[in-house]
């Protein structure tokens, strides 16, 4: 390593990464590093329900600061879920064991639609710049802090459904069958999650990642018409917040060629398209977050670090690279094969860091 090179705090390291900016090596972290598969999380879950955690500040930081610990990742993401946004809006939430969520009273009309509150994420959703403020005071080692929210298009899934679902057929009718009440609630949508993250970055989020889980369900010029134009106005309106903005559409391989007009530093790569693949279609400069499929972390360790190499010289072809899994830890993953994975990331040497 060149002496006149700097020592990279693991928050400079993410910074610079997100930036499309050479680093020592990749900064590495993993979508749902927190949760059921480290038993350190099942602890505190066997104490409090899932809601109650994620609305009482210490211990969604406790949760937050586990997967730091154990495995020494760069950047910590803040503990939550994505649909605590709906929840403030005012649907009633609640997450039945080994159900998933649900929305006991949908949103399936103009007068579901008149029923939803305007949001104040300062009031409605206090703790959670309280948690932020609480991990970045007690952050274990300089890492960097990433907010997130739903992208208004997977909320959107959430809220029209009531339930998780393999189709997300009801949104999805909604869309072209009522037109008029599809825009009004991404409207409010795009609103909502733009206010909440300002709030986020406001608190010291210093990076934001909006998930849009649901939009490989679309096909391109369906996603680039009807869901694009509220993330555009979502991004837009973080434009001068100064952090990046990574935006995360899983099963999205189709959808590459359209995220173009989206202005976001970071793209969130899955396992199904190539990090080279994904760099040609993104414009010069975007950096690319993924993307080993959290299905290798179930099997041997030694068939997911080679498989873990690969990606991070692929993604050592430019810079801008952040190592990370193409989706969320999957609950019965074990922790070892996560450290042994995390530590060839970190034991990685850029080629453009001379
Ligand atoms: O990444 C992290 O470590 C931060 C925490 C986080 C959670 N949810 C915690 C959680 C994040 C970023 C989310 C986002 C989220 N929530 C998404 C988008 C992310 C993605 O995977 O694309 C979605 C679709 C949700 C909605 C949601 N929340 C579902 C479908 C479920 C049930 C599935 C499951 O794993 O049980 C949740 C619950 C949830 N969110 C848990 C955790 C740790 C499990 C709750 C528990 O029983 O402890």
């Amino acid at each position: 390593l060149n002496e006149s090179l700097p020592n990279l705090t693991k928050r400079d390291r993410f910074l610079r990464a997100c930036r499309g900016q050479p680093c020592d090596r990749p900064p590495v972290w993993f979508m749902r590093q927190a949760g059921r598969f480290l038993p350190e999380y099942r602890e505190v879950r066997a104490k409090v329900d899932f809601l109650t955690l994620c609305k009482t500040p210490d211990l969604a930081a406790e949760v937050t600061f586990q997967p730091l610990r154990r495995f020494g990742f760069d950047a910590a993401i803040l503990f939550s879920d994505i649909l605590v946004v709906p929840e403030a809006m005012g649907l009633k939430l609640s997450f039945g064991a080994g159900e998933g969520p649900r929305f006991a009273d949908p949103v399936r009309t103009r007068d579901d639609l008149a029923r939803l509150r305007p949001i104040d994420p300062g009031r409605d959703l206090a703790y959670v710049p309280a948690a932020i403020r609480a991990i970045k005071a007690g952050l274990p080692d300089g890492e960097a802090l990433i907010g997130f929210a739903g992208a208004p298009f997977t909320l959107a899934c959430y809220m029209v459904e009531g339930e998780g679902s393999a189709s997300f057929a009801r949104v999805r009718t909604m869309m072209h069958a009522d037109r008029e009440t599809y825009d009004a609630l991404m409207r409010r949508l795009a609103d909502a999650v733009a206010d909440y993250l300002l709030a986020q970055v406001e608190a010291g989020a210093d990076a934001v990642q909006l998930f849009d889980t649901w939009a490989g369900l679309l096909d391109g010029p369906t996603w680039a018409a009807r869901v694009a134009p509220y993330v555009r106005t979502v991004l837009e309106r973080l434009d001068h917040a100064g952090v990046p903005r990574i935006y995360f559409a899983a099963g999205g391989a189709h959808l590459l060629p359209h995220l173009a007009t989206l202005g976001m530093e970071v793209a969130g790569v899955d396992w199904r398209s190539p990090l080279t693949v994904a760099r040609e279609l993104l414009p010069p400069g975007t950096a690319v977050q993924g993307n080993l499929d959290p299905v290798l972390l179930l099997g041997p360790a030694d068939t997911a670090v080679a498989r873990a190499r690969e990606i991070l010289v692929e993604g050592d072809a430019a810079p801008g690279h952040i190592f990370n899994l193409g989706h969320g830890v999957l609950p019965d993953t074990p922790p070892a094969t996560v450290s042994a994975v995390v530590e060839a990331a970190r034991g990685f040497r850029s080629r453009h860091w001379t």
